[in-house]
């Protein structure tokens, strides 16, 4: 089952876009028709993934960013803007966990974690806001948040803090921001299959969890295509400061 959306003549900025989530949904908005710039900082991963949708038809560049530095930022939204136009869309959705119990966690990793996740895609989603404000165009951002920004679990103190963090920035800055034609909206996927958990996911203690999830399964990577679809683009003409959760029901899982 799949959304169909028409999201040709929109230019779309996909942060963390080298593997997992951001790859895909990457992929996904590029079929449905928009140009996207692919941004990572392994540069020649996400040059090798623009390539590959060139071949399909599609418009995608590569675009070197680091989130947690302000010059790469700026450096990267100039770069999408001269390349393919101003962004009508970005997708925030770089991001980095971690494991330590907050006992041990320490201020090296606790400042990483937020200075990705939250901080970077407040300098990105900025940076992003200027240039549609600059060239008079509205726009969609997707902040990729997390059911860990709205309950919470061991060993992912720094991480759910950071997530909620990003959940209260999504709602404020579509507050600041709708006078300007620019929607902020959040997703918060649940427990989604990439190739860096699944090991987990299917070790006795990813089955564990996945018996607690409602709907007895991880999210495909495809779960999330309609919920990004209707984010993105128009259809969702009058949804702002929005969290869409996609997990299979886990955040309503029974106490
Ligand atoms: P991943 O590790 O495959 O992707 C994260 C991406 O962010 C990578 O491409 C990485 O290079 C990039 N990144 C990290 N630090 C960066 C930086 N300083 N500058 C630029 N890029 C940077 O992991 P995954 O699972 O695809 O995660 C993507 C997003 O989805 C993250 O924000 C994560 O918190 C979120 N998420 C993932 C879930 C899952 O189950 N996989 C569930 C809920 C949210």
């Amino acid at each position: 089952m799949s959304l169909r959306a028409d999201l040709s003549g929109k230019v779309v900025l996909v942060t963390g876009a080298s593997s997992g989530l951001g790859l895909h949904m990457a992929k996904t908005l590029a079929r449905a028709g928009a140009k996207v710039a692919l941004a990572a900082r392994r540069l020649e991963r996400v040059e090798a993934e623009a390539r590959a949708l060139a071949d399909e038809g599609a418009t995608a560049v590569a675009v070197p960013l680091d989130v947690t530095d302000p010059a790469s930022v700026e450096a990267a939204v100039a770069r999408v803007r001269d390349a393919l136009g101003p962004p009508t869309i970005l997708v925030n959705n770089a991001g980095i966990a971690h494991t330590d119990r907050a006992l041990e966690l320490t201020p090296e990793t606790f400042r990483e974690v937020v200075a990705t996740n939250l901080e970077g895609a407040f300098y990105v989603a900025r940076a992003t806001a200027r240039a549609m404000i600059e060239a008079g165009v509205g726009g969609s951002i997707v902040n990729v948040a997390s059911i860990l920004g709205l309950r919470v679990a061991g060993r992912v103190a720094a991480y759910a803090a950071s997530k909620a963090g990003l959940v209260r920035l999504t709602e404020a800055l579509a507050l600041e921001w709708a006078r300007h034609g620019i929607r902020v909206n959040a997703l918060a996927p649940g427990y989604v299959e990439t190739d860096l958990n699944r090991e987990f996911l299917s070790s006795e203690a990813g089955q564990a969890l996945r018996a607690r999830i409602p709907q007895r399964r991880f999210g495909r990577l495809e779960d999330l295509d309609g919920p990004l679809l209707l984010l993105a683009s128009d259809a969702s003409a009058y949804v702002t400061g929005a969290v869409i959760v996609v997990d299979g029901g886990h955040l309503v899982s029974s106490l």
